[in-house]
This record gives structure tokens, sequence and C-alpha cells, in this order.
């Protein structure tokens, strides 16, 4: 995993956004997928300027969601549904069948697991993946420890995990579970972006670079794989 590292988060998203352009281009139909959480926000904004400009097609693109919070919906501020409908789909004209992204108000999450996997059975292998990091080095919601033959599967949230999500939501909200995609699915990817920015992130960033590939550390496992990327502003880097 080669590290690249921007001057700001502008530049970075950019760099990022060309990443998932160069592969819509080469691949009309390719499948797409981009974490949540407020690390890509800067890159959906980047990719809906794109096709604005006619930079980027996306009207044959399939997108994938990575992970929600069991038991929060779109009309939860700060789920991933939320997030991600609010800063990237509804601002380009996608059809319903172009997205597949779980839903958190589920009320069989085993069977909601079957239904993404399937879809990626159809549809994969994820063409390029952009992945934010966990405090903890979460990807996804794939927590320390994680399995690596994990396909979609729901998660005991790790307790920092627990900690962190309230930066999400505007009133407090219980999660104590996830369900997001497995490491087994991610790193099949063909093309893997992990990105990461800010002060907060320097420390998980400079583990993930300088630990060796361990499920204790799930970000230093996409150095196992073909193809991935580490794009990080300066401050994000200021540890390494
Ligand atoms: C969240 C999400 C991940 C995200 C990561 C980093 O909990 N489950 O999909 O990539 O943690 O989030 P953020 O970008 O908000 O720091």
């Amino acid at each position: 995993m080669k590290t690249h590292i921007f001057p700001d988060y502008p530049q970075l998203c950019q760099r990022v956004a060309k990443n998932v352009i160069d592969c819509v281009n080469a691949k009309p139909h390719a499948l797409i997928c981009i974490a949540g959480g407020d690390t890509p926000l800067g890159v959906f904004a980047a990719l809906v300027e794109a096709q604005k400009q006619g930079r980027v097609d996306f009207s044959r693109t399939q997108f994938l969601g990575l992970d929600e919070w069991l038991g929060l919906g779109k009309d939860d501020k700060g789920s991933c549904r939320e997030m991600v409908w609010q800063h990237f789909f509804d601002k380009l004209t996608l059809r319903g069948e172009q997205i597949c992204f779980f839903d958190g108000l589920t009320a069989n999450p085993q069977a909601e697991c079957q239904r993404v996997d399937r879809y990626i059975e159809q549809h994969g292998p994820i063409d390029c993946i952009v992945l934010g990091i966990g405090m903890n080095g979460h990807i996804g919601f794939n927590e320390p420890g994680a399995s690596l033959d994990n396909t979609c599967h729901v998660v005991d949230l790790d307790s920092v995990t627990q900690a962190v999500s309230v930066k999400y939501f505007d009133t407090p909200r219980e999660v104590k579970q996830g369900i997001s995609l497995g490491l087994k699915t991610i790193l099949a990817a063909k093309n893997i972006v992990v990105m990461a920015s800010g002060e907060n992130k320097a420390a998980i960033v400079a583990q993930t670079v300088n630990h060796p590939a361990s499920t204790d550390i799930p970000s230093t496992l996409m150095k196992t794989a073909q193809q991935a990327n580490l794009y990080l502003d300066e401050v994000a880097a200021s540890a390494l």
C-alpha cells in the first residue's frame, strides 16, 4: 500500500475523486463503494461537481453501501444512509436499481446480510472502494479482531466506535451494533483507496503504516491487498 500525502483536505479529496472518476470512465458500469462518515464528504462534493461538468457519467454505475448502524434509517440524522444520500446520491440523478445499501431498520439483519451478499455475487467484485479509518483502525464496521473470512455480517460495536459515534448524531443514540461488508469482500476489491484527514487520525494512521498487517488493527490489512493506496492530508500524516 503506497502512501500519498497532500497539502490539505480539498486536494486530498480531489485526488481520491480522480481515482473514482478514472475507474468509472474506464468501466461505466463499475461497482463503486464509498464509506459514509465525515472523511469522504469532500470526495462526494468533488464527484458531484465532476458529473455536473461532464467529466464523469454515473448513469450506468452501481453503488454499494459499506456499512450502517443497526436501528437507524434514512430519517435518522447521522446514519450512513442519511449522510450518503444527502451529500451524494440525492445530488446525482441515480435510479433506485443503481444502489444497494444496508437497511439499518431491517427486522431481519441476517437476511439483510444475505441480500447484500447476493447482490455482490451478481455485480462484484467491487471495482473501486473508498474507505475511511476508524479511531481504533476499523474499516467499515470491521472492528479490531474481525475475521478475514467475513462477508456481510452483523457486528457488536467496539466501545471506541460507540463513543466516537456521538459526533454524527444531533440527539443521543444508543448504537450497539452495526451491519457491514466483511474484510473478505473489501480485500477482494480491485482498487482500494484508504483515506484519512485531520489531526485526530494522525496516531491511527501512523499505526496503520508502521504496524505489520494484523486483524488487531483492521486498517493494516489493507496492505495485503493487490492494489491499495493510502491518501492523507499533511495533518493526518504528521505522526509518520
Ligand atoms: C465510521 C464508519 C466507517 C468510517 C469510519 C471513519 O464509524 N463505520 O465507514 O469510514 O468510521 O469515520 P469518519 O470518516 O467519520 O472518521
